[in-house]
């Protein structure tokens, strides 16, 4: 069989941003494996259910898994770059790795498709699992975070979009099609944010906050966001993540902020820009965002083909399938005849 080009086995990793989105991060209790994986090749389907009678939702769920309980529920090959995330402690500021097994990524253009989504997966996981994270996100006027700058505008697309977030046989040829997902829930302190000037938040970001243009480089702080994750490879070719952002809010919880989350081919670029946001480079320049913004989760999973969600390799440890005995009709007969005409059951 002829092998799939990334974006065909990729889950729906590569999509445009959605009025509406959900977050669940999910761990896997004790005993709680063989009702994961007795769900998982169920999620295809399940989309399927939700989502088919109102097209316009255009509900898509990726699904990811963390490293420690990749070996709890898959037997047989580990992607191969997938650890567990890797925290950082800056001199100012923090990113913690906070626990989490599954990711569900939901999208869609109305809450009630990713609400009915995650009604149907969580109800059938029970007690399976602990829901450690659930964020809501919403589109925020013209595709604005809540720090009032268009998120999102300089996300590959195309082909560039399927060679920046997706694994190719080169990388791993066992996982063609997977993806490295790093997300974090970030909150922003509204009050300091809104008492700088449009200029001086432009100076943050690195683009005009109304017409959402980058700053030409002769104005570009080293400590804006867009310079800190503007990261160049070995062979002088800048690297990139795919990003679908959401912003969320809830007044209660007096929580306003940002879910980030990252897909690439390699967890190393978005690993990357994390350390040059929150490490800084040598002449200490961090990223000013943090200043108005802290990282409260942190987790990594690896998103792999839809063929694997779909056929998942047997449970670790569990006995290989039994070899099927040769059909009887192929025994070849023994007395020198050629087998035909007897009925008679040996
Ligand atoms: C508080 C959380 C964050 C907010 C509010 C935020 C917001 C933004 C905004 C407004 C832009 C400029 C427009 C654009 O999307 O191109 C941007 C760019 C970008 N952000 Fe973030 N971001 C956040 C966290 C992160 C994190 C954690 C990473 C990476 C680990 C990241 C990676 C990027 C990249 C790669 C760009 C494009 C830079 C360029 O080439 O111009 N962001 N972000």
């Amino acid at each position: 069989m002829p092998k799939l080009a990334p974006s065909d086995a990729a889950q729906p990793v590569i999509r445009p941003l959605t009025q509406a989105a959900m977050f669940l991060v999910l761990t896997v209790e004790d005993g709680g494996e063989a009702a994961v994986r007795e769900l998982v090749p169920e999620l295809t389907a399940l989309v399927r259910a939700v989502g088919f009678g109102r097209p316009d939702a255009r509900l898509a769920c990726v699904t990811g898994f963390g490293s420690a309980v990749w070996d709890r529920l898959f037997g047989g090959p580990r992607p191969a770059e997938l650890h567990p995330f890797v925290a950082l402690d800056g001199p100012q500021h923090r990113a913690p790795s906070t626990p989490g097994d599954i990711l569900l990524h939901l999208r869609a253009e109305t809450h009630d498709a990713c609400y009915d989504f995650a009604d149907l997966v969580l109800t059938r996981l029970g007690g399976a699992v602990k829901i450690v994270d659930e964020v809501h996100g919403w589109r925020y006027k013209d595709v604005r975070d809540l720090l009032g700058f268009v998120d999102g505008t300089e996300n590959p697309e195309g082909v560039e979009a399927v060679d920046t977030a997706l694994v190719d046989a080169e990388r791993d040829p066992g996982f063609v099609g997977g993806s490295y997902v790093i997300v974090q829930k970030y909150l922003h302190d509204m009050t300091a944010w809104n008492a700088l000037t449009d200029h001086e938040q432009e100076l943050v970001i690195g683009r005009t906050k109304a017409g959402n243009v980058q700053l030409p480089d002769a104005q570009l702080p080293k400590t804006s966001h867009v310079d800190r994750n503007t990261v160049v490879g070995p062979d002088g070719e800048e690297q990139d993540i795919f990003r679908a952002n959401m912003p969320f809010g809830s007044f209660k919880d007096g929580e306003f902020g940002t879910y980030f989350i990252g897909y690439c081919a390699t967890p190393a670029v978005t690993e990357q820009m994390l350390r040059n946001m929150f490490l800084g480079d040598e002449d200490g320049n961090r990223d000013r965002i943090l200043d108005f913004s802290t990282a409260v989760t942190g987790g990594l999973f690896f998103v792999p083909p839809t063929s694997f969600l779909d056929d998942p390799p047997p449970a670790p440890g569990a006995a290989p399938p039994a070899p099927s005995p040769p059909p009887a009709a192929t025994a070849r007969p023994t007395d020198g005849s050629l087998g035909i005409g007897s009925l008679k059951r040996s």
